[in-house]
């Protein structure tokens, strides 16, 4: 590929920590590569709790199993997202009732979402699309008005604010991604963020297999024993290692990234007028974190002759997410009885992603806003 879809981005001292944490003889988790990271975390997100965790996936797993949902309970879910947002409370036995979203930011649909909740919803969880904040605003009071918490699915917002507030941070509980596709790496990781206090001790417990291993380590009891259900949540301390060295350049890294992304819309913008393609739009109470870059075309036989285009001039362009509630395991999970969402539906055909890391060069922005602009 001349223009990957992605490339590593070593942002400071990633490699060095890892050596020292190698050095330091502790490779588990909770060592203090990790206890940085979750302080940081903190600081960065407003959260009252952040803790890192294997996965996104895992952080929301964790979620569901905190939120106690039971085997009949319904939680709603964009279909326009990775299947992890349904999947990890899919896993609990929840019923998931399927939103549709906008066309301007292909976000939860606030008022879509008025019309799916009930007194039966247990959760809400929103999906920050392309590090684009959902209205939370709108979210959190329709989660207040039929008594269901939120746990906003924030794998693609770290760094990603709405009215002020950074991703994540409104919800009940949140988890943010930091596998190697998203803009604050380790491989695989992820964390979750709790900012209602009440969660915050047993998510201790449940991370770690359901013990009490956290109050041994603080000298509270002298064994440790198993207390609750939990899971293998922890992250191991080399990915808090290299995860440190990249937080610490979070902003950096951001602003690489939207200054692409700013560099992609001016250049692409001519287009858009001339009714050829749709860009992504950025509410103006939102900071976005240039996630993604991604353009609707006006037909799905469009975004295929593009992406073979760019395939064809060695660019990673590509299309996601399939809907998940036209899959086979998002049918069985709404019960058998199909669902209409035309905007998720007919986005999914029409998307297409352009390639964005923070190392492109203005000579890579124009090659690939050259091969647009020949289709
Ligand atoms: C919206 C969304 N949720 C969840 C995930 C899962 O993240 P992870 O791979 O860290 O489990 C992703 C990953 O692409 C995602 O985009």
């Amino acid at each position: 590929m001349k223009i990957p879809f992605i490339k590593n981005f070593i942002a400071g001292r990633e490699l060095e920590y890892i050596k020292e944490a190698v050095d330091a003889n502790h490779l588990q988790g909770d060592g203090r590569f990790a206890l940085e990271c979750n302080a940081l975390l903190e600081k960065i997100t407003g959260a009252r709790c952040a803790l890192i965790v294997s996965s996104c996936t895992s952080g929301l797993e964790l979620a569901a199993l905190l939120a106690d949902i039971k085997p009949g309970d319904e939680v709603v879910v964009p279909s326009f997202t990775f299947v992890s947002t349904a999947s990890a409370f899919a896993l609990r036995g929840a019923k998931i009732k399927w939103c549709d979203v906008r066309e301007d930011t292909l976000n939860m649909d606030e008022e879509f979402l008025k019309g799916v909740v009930s007194e039966n919803t247990k959760v809400i969880a929103p999906v920050h699309y392309a590090g684009v904040v959902c209205d939370m605003a709108s979210i959190m009071e329709t989660a207040r008005s039929c008594g269901a918490l939120v746990v906003e699915d924030a794998a693609q917002g770290m760094m990603s604010y709405f009215g002020g507030r950074h991703a994540g941070s409104f919800g009940q509980m949140a988890s943010l991604s930091f596998h190697g596709t998203k803009n604050v790496v380790c491989g695989e990781g992820g964390a979750i963020l709790i900012n209602d206090e009440s969660f915050i001790d047993r998510a201790y417990i449940l991370r770690e297999k359901g013990t009490n291993r956290r109050q041994f380590i603080n000298g509270q009891v002298d064994k440790y024993t198993w207390v609750d259900l939990g899971g293998s949540f922890v992250a191991s301390e080399i990915a808090a290692a290299f995860l440190l060295g990249q937080l610490e350049h979070a902003t950096e890294i951001t602003n690489a990234r939207l200054r692409i992304c700013d560099e992609y819309r001016r250049q692409l913008e001519p287009l858009e007028l001339a009714g050829k393609l749709r860009l992504g739009r950025v509410p103006e109470n939102c900071k976005a974190n240039g996630h993604i870059f991604y353009m609707l075309m006006n037909t799905p036989q469009d975004a295929s002759k593009i992406i073979s285009l760019m395939k064809d001039k060695g660019i990673g362009a590509c299309q996601h997410y399939a809907p998940l509630h036209l899959s086979p395991m998002g049918v069985k999970l709404a019960g058998g009885n199909p669902v209409k969402l035309p905007v998720s539906e007919s986005a999914a055909k029409r998307i297409v992603r352009l390639p964005v890391y923070p190392q492109m060069t203005d000579e890579e922005i124009s090659y690939v806003v050259n091969a647009v602009k020949s289709f």
